[in-house]
C-alpha cells in the first residue's frame, strides 16, 4: 500500500474510487494523487506484498504471509542489531549489577547470554526457557549486548574501561530522569514480532536475575513488517521522515571500531548512545505545516530539503530565499546536525515510544539510538551543537540518557566480550 493513500488522505478525484487506490488497482490515479501531494510513489512491485497476498475479492482481508521464520545472523565480526535494517519493534533493558558481582560472575553472565542469543536468534528456546513455544518464530530477532561504565568500575575491571565510556556531559536541554538514565549493562532486543521480542527480553532478564537487576526497560516501535514499503524511510511521531541522511551500510567504517590500539574485545564493536527524548505532540499540533518544515529544514511530504530536489538531495545551506534570508533556517535541525566531515557522521537507529497508552496529553517520543566508532569525535560534537541551538529543542526534551560499549561479535565457540576477562 502506498503511504500517500494511508497518511496524506488527499481528496479522491472524481472517477477514482478510494478502494482502487488502496488496492493498487488505480496505478495511474495513484501517481496523480502522489503528484498532488508532492510525494514519492513506490512502484507496485515495491509494496512488499506478494501476488498471493491479495484477497480473492481484491479487498482488504488478505491473509498475512508467514515471515516468522526469518532470521538474522547472530555470529560474525559484529553483533547484530546495529547495521541490521531496523525491525519493527524493540525492547531496550538496562541493568544494574548486583553488589558483589565480580569479573568472574560478569564473565559467567556473558557466557549465559551468548548461549541465549545463539538459540533465540535461531528460533530455539533458551536452555531453561519455561515458555519454549514463544521462541519458535524469531521473526528477524536480534539481541545486542552492551557494557556501561559500571560493568568495569563495579567488577574490578576499572583499568579496562575505555576512557570515553561515561555518562554524556550535562546539556542545558536535558531534563534527565533517573528512571531512564545510566546502566551497567544493556540488552537491545529487536524483531518483527512484539511477542517474540517481549519473550526474549524477559528471558534474558530472568537469566541475569541473580547477578543484575533491571534499571530501566523501554520499548519502541517503527512500522510492523510489510505495512509500509521497505524502501520508505521511517516516519517519527511528528510525521517526519527520519533517517534520510544517515550512515549507510558501505560506510560501516564509521560505525565499527577498527583502531588497532583498541582492546581486542572492542575491535569490531562500537559505541552506543541511548537517549529517551520526549516529543511534545500537543504543542507540535499548534504549528502549521510551513512552521513544521522550517524547524527541520525539510518538507514533510517527501523529506526533500527546503532548497529542493528529493529526499536524498543534499541541502544547499548557502541558498537564500527571495527576502535574502537563509532558505534553511540558521537554527533548523538539519543545518545544526549536519557535518561535512564524513568521519563525523553517526548511525541513527531510532524507535518511537508511547508511554502506556497516552493519547491526550501525549507521552510520546523517540528512543534515539546512535552507533558510532568514536563517541568523542562523532557523537559529542553533533549533540553539543544541537544542545546549543536547534529549533526542534522547543518541542523535544531528553529525559533519559545512557552510553554503552558494544563488544565485537562472536564466532563459533566464543562468548561475548571474552577477551575482556583475564
Ligand atoms: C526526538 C528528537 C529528534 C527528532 C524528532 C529528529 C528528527 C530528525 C529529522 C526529521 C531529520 C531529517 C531527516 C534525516 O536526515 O534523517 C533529522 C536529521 C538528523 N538528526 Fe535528528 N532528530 C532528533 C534528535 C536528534 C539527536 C539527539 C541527534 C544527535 C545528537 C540528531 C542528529 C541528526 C543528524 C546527524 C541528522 C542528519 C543531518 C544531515 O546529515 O542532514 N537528531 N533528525
Amino acid at each position: 500500500m502506498d503511504e500517500t493513500a494511508r497518511t496524506e488522505q488527499p481528496p479522491t478525484p472524481r472517477g477514482v474510487r478510494r478502494r482502487d487506490v488502496l488496492v493498487g488497482g488505480g496505478g495511474a490515479a495513484l501517481g496523480a494523487l502522489a503528484t498532488w501531494a508532492g510525494l514519492r510513489v513506490d512502484a507496485p512491485a515495491d509494496s512488499g506484498a506478494a501476488p498471493s497476498d491479495a484477497a480473492p475479492d481484491g479487498g482488504t482481508t488478505a491473509p498475512a504471509v508467514y515471515r516468522g521464520d526469518l532470521t538474522e545472523p547472530w555470529q560474525g565480526e559484529h553483533q547484530a542489531g546495529i547495521v541490521t535494517p531496523p525491525q519493527g519493534f524493540a525492547t531496550l533493558t538496562a541493568y544494574d549489577l548486583r553488589d558483589g558481582v565480580d569479573a568472574l560472575r560478569l564473565e559467567r553472565l556473558m557466557r549465559i547470554w551468548t548461549d541465549d542469543v545463539s538459540r533465540l536468534a535461531e528460533g530455539r528456546p533458551g536452555l531453561t526457557d519455561t515458555e519454549p513455544e514463544l521462541a519458535a518464530h524469531p521473526a528477524r530477532l536480534t539481541i545486542t549486548v552492551g557494557l556501561g561504565p559500571g560493568a568495569f568500575d563495579r567488577t574490578g575491571l576499572e583499568a579496562q574501561r575505555p576512557a570515553w565510556l561515561a555518562q554524556l556531559p550535562p546539556y542545558p536541554i536535558d531534563a534527565l530522569e533517573d528512571a531512564w538514565t545510566g546502566g551497567d549493562l544493556m540488552v537491545q532486543v529487536c524483531g518483527e514480532d512484539p511477542s517474540t521480542v517481549a519473550h526474549a527480553a524477559r528471558y534474558l532478564a530472568k537469566e541475569a536475575a541473580d547477578l543484575a537487576s533491571v534499571r530501566w526497560a523501554q520499548h519502541g516501535f517503527r512500522n510492523a513488517a510489510g505495512q509500509v514499503p521497505a524502501s520508505l524511510t521511517f516516519r517519527n511521531q511528528f510525521g517526519q521522515l527520519d533517517g534520510s541522511s544517515n550512515l549507510q551500510g558501505e560506510e560501516g567504517e564509521h560505525v565499527w571500531i577498527t583502531d588497532p590500539d583498541a582492546p581486542a574485545w572492542l575491535r569490531g564493536g562500537t559505541t552506543m548512545v541511548v537517549r529517551r527524548i520526549h516529543m511534545n505532540l500537543d504543542k507540535w499540533d499548534e504549528l502549521d505545516r510551513v512552521g513544521r518544515e522550517v524547524i527541520v529544514g525539510r518538507r514533510l511530504g517527501d523529506g526533500a530539503p527546503l532548497t529542493g530536489g528529493d529526499e536524498f538531495t543534499s541541502p544547499d545551506l548557502a541558498a537564500v530565499n527571495e527576502l535574502g534570508f537563509p532558505a534553511i533556517d540558521a537554527a533548523a535541525h538539519i543545518r545544526r546536525a549536519r557535518t561535512d566531515d564524513p568521519t563525523q557522521r553517526i548511525l541513527r537507529r531510532p524507535y518511537s515510544y508511547e508511554a502506556a497508552p497516552s493519547v491526550i496529553p501525549s507521552d510520546t517520543g523517540q528512543i534515539f539510538i546512535a552507533f558510532q566508532a568514536d563517541l568523542e569525535h562523532q557523537f559529542l560534537p553533533v549533540q553539543a551543537r544541537l544542545a546549543e541551538l536547534d529549533l526542534l529543542n522547543q518541542w523535544t526534551t531528553p529525559i533519559g540518557s545512557a552510553v554503552f560499549a558494544i563488544p565485537r561479535g562472536v564466532r563459533q565457540g566464543e562468548f561475548l566480550a571474552q577477551d575482556l576477562f583475564p
